[in-house]
C-alpha cells in the first residue's frame, strides 16, 4: 500500500529510484513521483505509472545522488498530479513521501491553516510536511528535532522519507505502522517499504521499528526513537534473490506464481518432513511446543486470501489435531473486545507480515498471556517479529496481487502444524500420521499434473468470460476454495462472484439462478460428495450452468455437469492444495480475455498496510 524508495550515495539516484518504484509498483499504481537534491530539490511526479513518470522526466536533468520515489495507493484525496507524492512544504523547506494514514490530519490542517498556511493538495500527507516545517521555522531547531517533534503530534501510520532543502546529503526516515527497510551498502544507504529495491545492491538491512526516526548520509546512519533514545541498528542478512523477481517468460507475474506451486510447496516442506516420511519438525515453533500441545483453542486472524487458508485451517486443527478453533476477520477481531487467555494459541496468518488489521489483532491480544504465532511468507516482517514465535512459508516473493502461492504455501504450513500436533496431543495414530506425512509429500506432482491441464481451464474460461456474475459452491474443507475461488476471479476480473457452503445456496441464492448463471462446483470424491450432487441437481433443475472439479475416474459427474475438470485423487485434508487450481488460472484466463491488468487490479494493492 504505496511504495516507498530513497537513496544517498556516490551514484546516481534515479535510475535507482526508477527501478525501486517499479519494484514496489504492485504495492500501489495511481501516481508516482520522485524528489532529487540536484543543486536544490526537484520534484518531478504525476497521475498513472511509473512509465508515465520516466516519460515525465525524460527531458530533465535527473543528476544528484540523494533522492526519493513514491508510487501512491490513494486514501486521502483521488489520483492526481497534484495529489501525488513527495508532497512539500507551503515554504519548500520540506519535502515528504509517505505511506499510511494520518488520522487526525483534519485537526492539524486547521491549525495550520489559522497560522496562515495554504494547501495545495488533498492529501493528509501535505498537513505532515507543513507541520515539520512550522516546527522546524517556529522552533528554529534542525530538520531531525522538528521532525520528531511533530511526529509527536500525529495520530496515525506513518513511513516517512524526507527531504530538508536546507540539509543537503541526508535522508530522514520515521516509521510508525507502516514498514521501512533500510539498506546498507558501501558508502551508501538505500531506503524502502520493502527489499524489493535494495536486494540488488546489498543483503545488509536494517529492519525499521515503529516510533523510530533515522537521519541517514552516504557515511552514516543515525536511529533514535521519537523521544531522542538513541537505538542500536540490528543488522540483518536477507536471503532474497534478483531472479525471484523477474517474469521470466510468463505474460503476468500472477501466471508464473500459479506455476510455481510444484515448487513453492516443496519449499514449504523442505527441510521440515523427516526423510522417512514419519515426522514433522518445525523449527520455528519448537520452543513454544509444550505451550501448543497444552492450548485448549487456537484462534486465527487474518484478512483476504490467507483468512481462507484460515478456514482451511480450522478444518485441519479440528479434524486432526481435535483442537477447537476459531477463524476471525482481523478487522473485526481487533475492535470488539475478545475473550482470549492464557490458554489460548493465536495464529496470524499473513503473506506480507505487514497487514494493518492483522498486526494490529496481535498486539490486541499480547497482554493477554496466549502464545502468538504467526505464518508469514516475508521475513523480517513486522507480523513475524511482533508473534512469540512462528513458521515461514518460504513461498518466495509474491508480486501479483491475487495471491495464489503463498495461499498453497499457507495451508501446507498449516497442515503440517495440524498434523504434527495431532501426533504430540495423541489424536492421531502413528500410522495415521505417517499416512499424512507420506500424501503431503505426494502433493507437489499432483500439482504439476493439474497445471498441466491449463489449456482445457483457458477453453472454459472463453465460454464465461462474458458473464456479469458466477457463484462457487464447496462444502468442508472445500468450502473455503470456493470462497478463494470467487475471490480471485472477482479481484482480478471484475465480475460480481460469491462463494457459498453448496448446501446454503437453497437458502437464498438460489433464487439467483437461471440459464445465464455459471456455478463452479467442487465436487471430488470425498465424504460429502453424494451432497454436492444433490446441490448440483438443483443447480440444474433451475437451468444453471455447472463447471465441476471432480476427481480423475469419476465418469457419472460427466452426466450431470456441462463442463468437468479433472484433479487427480489426494487425500481429503489435502484436496484444497488441489482444488484451487483450475480456479486461480480460470480467474487468470478470464481476466486477460477481459483485456484486465492481471497483476495490478483497479483500486487493489499487494500490502494492505492501513485500515
Ligand atoms: O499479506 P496478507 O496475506 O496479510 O494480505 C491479506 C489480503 O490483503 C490478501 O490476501 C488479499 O485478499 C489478496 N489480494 C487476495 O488475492
Amino acid at each position: 500500500m504505496c511504495g516507498i524508495v530513497a537513496y544517498v550515495g556516490d551514484r546516481t539516484a534515479y535510475p535507482i529510484l526508477i527501478k525501486g518504484l517499479q519494484r514496489l509498483e504492485y504495492r500501489g499504481y495511481d501516481s508516482a513521483g520522485i524528489a532529487l537534491f540536484n543543486s536544490g530539490i526537484h520534484v518531478y511526479k504525476c497521475k498513472g505509472k511509473v512509465k508515465d513518470l520516466q516519460a515525465l522526466a525524460r527531458d530533465e536533468d535527473v543528476g544528484g545522488s540523494v533522492g526519493m520515489g513514491h508510487t501512491r495507493w490513494a486514501t486521502h484525496g483521488e489520483p492526481s498530479d497534484a495529489n501525488a507524492h513527495p508532497h512539500r512544504s507551503m515554504h519548500g523547506t520540506f519535502h515528504v513521501v509517505h505511506n499510511g494514514i494520518i488520522e487526525n490530519y483534519v485537526h492539524l490542517k486547521k491549525e495550520l491553516m489559522n497560522r496562515g498556511y495554504v494547501f495545495y493538495t488533498d492529501t493528509d500527507t501535505e498537513v505532515l510536511a507543513n507541520l515539520i516545517e512550522d516546527v522546524y521555522r517556529e522552533q528554529e531547531v534542525d530538520a531531525e528535532l522538528a521532525t520528531r517533534l511533530a511526529l509527536t503530534r500525529v495520530v496515525g501510520a506513518y513511513g516517512l522519507v524526507i527531504l530538508c532543502e536546507e540539509e543537503p546529503g541526508r535522508l530522514i526516515a520515521a516509521r510508525k505502522g507502516s514498514p521501512l527497510v533500510i539498506g546498507i551498502g558501501e558508502h551508501e544507504y538505500f531506503l524502502a517499504s520493502d527489499a524489493m529495491p535494495i536486494i540488488e545492491y546489498t543483503d545488509r538491512v536494517v529492519y525499521m521499528n515503529d516510533e523510530e526516526v533515522a537521519v541517514i548520509t552516504s557515511e552514516s546512519l543515525d536511529l533514535k526513537d521519537l523521544y531522542n533514545d538513541v537505538k542500536t541498528p540490528d543488522i540483518k542478512t536477507i536471503q532474497l534473490h534478483i531472479d525471484s523477481i523477474d517474469k521470466g517468460n510468463y505474460a503476468h507475474f500472477m501466471l508464473k506464481e500459479i506455476h510455481e506451486q510444484a515448487h513453492s510447496v516443496t519449499d514449504t516442506f523442505r527441510g521440515r518432513i523427516a526423510m522417512d516420511e514419519s515426522k514433522i519438525f518445525l523449527g520455528g515453533i519448537l520452543d513454544v511446543m509444550p505451550r501448543l500441545i497444552e492450548a485448549r483453542r487456537i484462534i486465527i486472524v487474518a484478512c483476504g486470501t490467507s483468512w481462507h487458508a484460515a478456514l482451511v485451517g480450522e478444518y485441519l486443527f479440528e479434524e486432526y489435531a481435535r483442537l477447537p478453533v476459531e477463524v476471525e476477520y482481523a478487522s473485526e477481531f481487533r475492535y470488539r473486545n475478545p475473550i482470549v487467555d492464557k490458554d489460548d494459541l493465536v495464529i496470524a496468518i499473513s503473506q506480507s507480515g505487514e497487514t494493518a488489521d492483522t498486526l494490529a489483532a496481535i498486539r490486541l491480544v499480547k497482554e493477554s498471556g496466549a502464545t502468538i504465532l504467526g505464518i508469514c511468507n516475508v521475513a523480517g516482517s513486522s507480523i513475524s517479529r511482533e508473534t512469540d514465535a512462528g513458521v515461514y512459508t518460504h513461498a518466495g516473493i509474491e508480486i501479483g496481487v491475487a495471491s495464489t502461492k503463498a495461499f498453497t504455501s499457507q495451508i501446507t504450513v498449516l497442515a503440517m502444524m495440524a498434523f504434527l500436533l495431532g501426533n504430540k496431543r495423541q489424536a492421531l495414530s502413528v500410522e495415521e500420521y505417517r499416512v499424512l506425512i507420506r500424501e503431503l509429500t505426494r502433493v507437489p506432482a499432483l500439482i504439476a499434473e493439474i497445471l498441466a491441464g491449463e489449456e482445457k481451464i483457458r477453453e472454459i474460461a472463453a465460454l464465461y468470460k462474458e458473464v456479469t456474475n458466477a457463484l462457487f459452491l464447496g462444502r468442508g474443507i472445500l468450502f473455503p476454495v470456493a470462497l478463494e475461488g470467487a475471490l480471485k476471479l472477482k479481484e482480478i476480473s471484475y465480475i460480481h462472484a460469491e462463494g457459498y457452503p453448496a448446501a446454503e445456496m437453497k437458502h437464498g441464492p438460489i433464487a439467483l439462478i437461471d440459464e445465464t448463471m455459471p456455478v463452479f462446483v467442487l465436487a471430488t470424491s470425498d465424504k460429502l460428495y453424494e451432497k454436492v450432487v444433490s446441490n448440483i441437481q438443483e443447480v440444474k433443475t433451475r437451468k444453471g450452468k455447472v463447471i465441476a472439479v471432480a476427481t480423475r475416474g469419476n465418469t457419472d459427474i460427466y452426466k450431470l455437469a456441462d463442463h468437468v475438470i479433472e484433479i487427480p485423487p489426494c487425500h481429503e485434508a489435502l484436496s484444497p492444495l488441489l482444488a484451487i487450481l483450475p480456479w486461480q488460472l480460470l480467474a487468470y484466463h478470464v481476466a486477460v480475455m477481459r483485456g484486465c491488468n492481471v497483476d495490478q487490479p483497479r483500486n487493489l494493492a499487494k500490502s494492505v498496510t492501513v485500515e
